[in-house]
């Protein structure tokens, strides 16, 4: 619980006001069995935690909208046993207190308490298709409600996916979100310098990945908020390495792209630089053309701006580029055109980022780019990647550059969450000859 039950509530009444009338069933994430009986470790469900703040594995938020508005949070028993074991639950009665809920019950009286709680609503909001348990136990509420037309109920006779909603609320981020995403940002760019401090040529790739999870550990962020990515030389050309079990060289570059999780929020931050601490001609090149392009990006970044404007600000600073160092032929409106470009740099340059990493929101509205607004936060990451192969000179192969920060749109343009990891060539290389970056 990383804060009061206020927010949570808000938010509950914000989806209820947007339900109109109706139920919403929100389960947080079940637990995952890693093998035998060793667990993976769990993480709650991001729509559940959204709305309930509730760490626990076992928990359903129901939440009617309308006249007879409330909540009911169902969750695990208090358990003494089980606590010797596992640890503290907070049990229906102190989990109605903390996440400020109307009502609380134990999880094991969901079958029996449900059809009463969905009999009568018009419609039943709901993540269809998340999760095929969930599916069928819902199925089996409206059916046992469906039972019981007879004697004067109605099972909700519409279903609606509750993440549509829930989306759209997710995308712009409230104060309390920022500043926790502020902090995420924090504790990643630390762990960023800190890598770009302890690289040097004969140290693998998962020494490095040691030191930025130590970093986000010893910051108190929970968890990656993926899996970190610590590719050398011809490895950063492989967009999702994870292997991270290569051995760092002198003379080549070093991709890291690692973010932290705290309090549920990701950050999600690339830095690239070079091994043995000096940028050679050719990387400077490429690297000075991809934080050009990211600059072009940032740039973009600004209430009323088209989501794809960034983007397109970026591809058209690396296609002149891949133009003017003898990459590609052609003009600039042909290679656009074309999209040849996308030999060297096939991805897009950004997301949303919130709870998830890929967070949730739609990208397109009626077919149209959205428009930028202020709370929402993406990332802004350009990069290119330089396979060996036919016209390409031998100079540029295998060197794989990406920058990536994570950006907060404003009423005036954007702010930069994890500017404090250096990304000019003179403050990279300043900070790995023991400077401050
Ligand atoms: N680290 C995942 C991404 O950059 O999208
Ligand atoms: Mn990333
Ligand atoms: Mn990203």
């Amino acid at each position: 619980m990383y804060e009061t039950s206020k927010v949570h509530g808000e938010r509950r009444l914000r989806l209820a006001r947007a339900m109109g009338r109706g139920v919403a069933i929100v389960p947080t994430a079940p637990e995952r069995a890693r093998s035998r009986d060793s667990h993976y470790p769990y993480r709650f469900d991001s729509y559940f935690h959204y709305l309930t703040g509730f760490g626990e594995p076992e928990a359903v938020l129901v939440l009617v909208a309308g006249a007879h508005a409330a909540s009911t949070l169902f969750c695990r028993e208090k358990d003494q046993e089980r606590e010797i074991w596992d640890g503290f639950r907070y049990g229906p009665q102190a989990a109605r207190a903390t996440c400020g809920v109307d009502a609380a019950y134990p999880v094991s009286r969901l079958d029996e308490l449900m059809p009463g709680l969905i009999a009568d609503q018009p419609a039943l909001f709901y993540p269809l298709g998340a999760d095929e348990l969930w599916d069928s136990r819902i199925v089996g509420w409206l059916n046992a409600v469906r039972g019981q037309a007879r004697s004067g109920v109605a099972a909700p006779a519409v279903i609606q996916d509750v993440r549509a909603l829930l989306d759209e609320m997710r995308l712009i981020k409230g104060a309390d979100e920022l500043a926790l995403m502020r902090r995420a940002a924090a504790i990643s760019a630390a762990a960023h310098q800190r890598a770009m401090r302890v690289v040097r040529p004969g140290l693998a790739e998962y020494e490095i990945e040691a030191e930025l999870l130590h970093e986000f550990r010893r910051s108190g962020a929970q968890a990656p908020a993926y899996a970190p990515i610590v590719a050398s030389g011809a490895s950063a050309c492989v967009l999702h390495y994870v292997q991270n079990d290569g051995v760092l060289n002198a003379g080549e570059l070093l991709l890291i792209d690692a973010g932290c999780e705290l309090e549920g929020y990701a950050s999600d931050l690339t830095r690239t630089f070079p091994v043995n601490g000096r940028f050679s001609a050719v990387q400077k090149d490429l690297y000075e053309l991809v934080l050009a392009a990211q600059a072009a990006a940032i740039a973009e970044v600004k209430p009323g701006n088209a989501w794809i404007r960034p983007h397109e600000a970026a591809v058209s600073v690396l296609a002149q580029g891949f133009i003017d160092f003898g990459l590609l032929a052609g003009s600039l409106e042909q290679v656009i055109e074309t999209e040849a470009y996308k030999r060297f740099y096939m991805h897009r340059t950004g997301h949303w980022l919130g709870l998830d990493v890929h967070d949730a929101g739609d990208y397109k509205r009626e077919g149209k780019w959205r428009a930028l607004e202020p709370g929402m936060v993406l990332t802004v990451e350009p990069g290119c990647y330089i396979r060996p192969g036919e016209g390409v000179p031998e100079r540029f192969w295998n060197i794989g550059i990406r920058v990536e920060d994570d950006v907060v749109v404003t009423v005036s343009g954007c702010e930069v969450l994890t500017g404090a990891a250096p990304k000019t060539v003179a403050g990279i290389e300043a900070l790995m000859r023991g400077g401050h970056g």
